[in-house]
């Protein structure tokens, strides 16, 4: 039994703490760094409609929501519960309405998700089980319109991660937009044809 453990950190003069297990409190590296990115670049999220995949903690979709966004914040089915918790208790309740926690298990059901309706499609270390790296690309596919932009942070461990990314650039237009050393974290942007626009 691993004990559950608190993250807590500041966004947008919100202070953030979410429950999570110690498994994914080292993992919530590219999710700290993909906050930090959107906040530091001064990606402007304000009313648009975004999709957190693989949400997790729910920390990414939580800090997008109080960075102005419409949120849906997903995971699998068995992920939901204490997503939920972490999420209506890191929410003030004026914003609680912006983020929506809803299943999506990649690759199923995707007619629960109209096709194309979001800016952004995000995911924080969601790149590491190559059984679902077919299932996820047919995720991005479906969700993505031409105007989306795909955001993903992530550590490149293992040969595997490089093949997802050779699978997505044989889908996708996609560059590397920020990399943090210190955390060795990756954020890679992918949009649809040959699209390489400014947020
Ligand atoms: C390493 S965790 C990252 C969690 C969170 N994004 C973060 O940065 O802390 C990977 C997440 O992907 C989710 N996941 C794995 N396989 C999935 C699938 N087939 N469909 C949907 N979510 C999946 C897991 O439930 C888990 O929440």
């Amino acid at each position: 039994f691993l004990p559950p453990v608190m993250f807590g950190d500041s966004w947008s003069s919100y202070h953030i703490q979410v429950v999570t297990s110690v498994v994914f409190f080292f993992s919530l590296l590219p999710a700290v760094v993909l906050c930090a990115y959107l906040e530091m670049e001064g990606i402007d999220l304000k009313d648009r409609s975004v999709i957190e995949l693989g949400a997790g903690t729910g920390l990414l979709g939580i800090v997008v929501t109080l960075l102005g966004a419409h949120v849906t914040i997903t995971d699998r089915a068995a992920a939901l519960e204490f997503l939920e918790s972490n999420v209506q208790a890191n929410l003030p309740p004026e914003l609680r309405p912006r983020a929506v926690v809803k299943e999506l298990t990649w690759g199923k059901d995707l007619d629960n998700f109209t096709p194309g309706a979001f800016d952004f499609i995000l995911g924080a270390d969601i790149v590491y089980l190559e059984e679902t790296f077919a299932e996820l690309l047919q995720t991005l596919e479906h969700l993505c319109s031409e105007r989306t932009v795909i955001l993903l942070s992530c550590r490149i461990r293992y040969e595997r991660d490089l093949k997802f990314l050779k699978m997505l650039r044989e889908r996708f237009s996609v560059s590397e937009v920020h990399y943090d050393s210190s955390k060795d974290v990756h954020i890679y942007k992918a949009q649809r044809g040959s699209r390489r626009d400014d947020f």
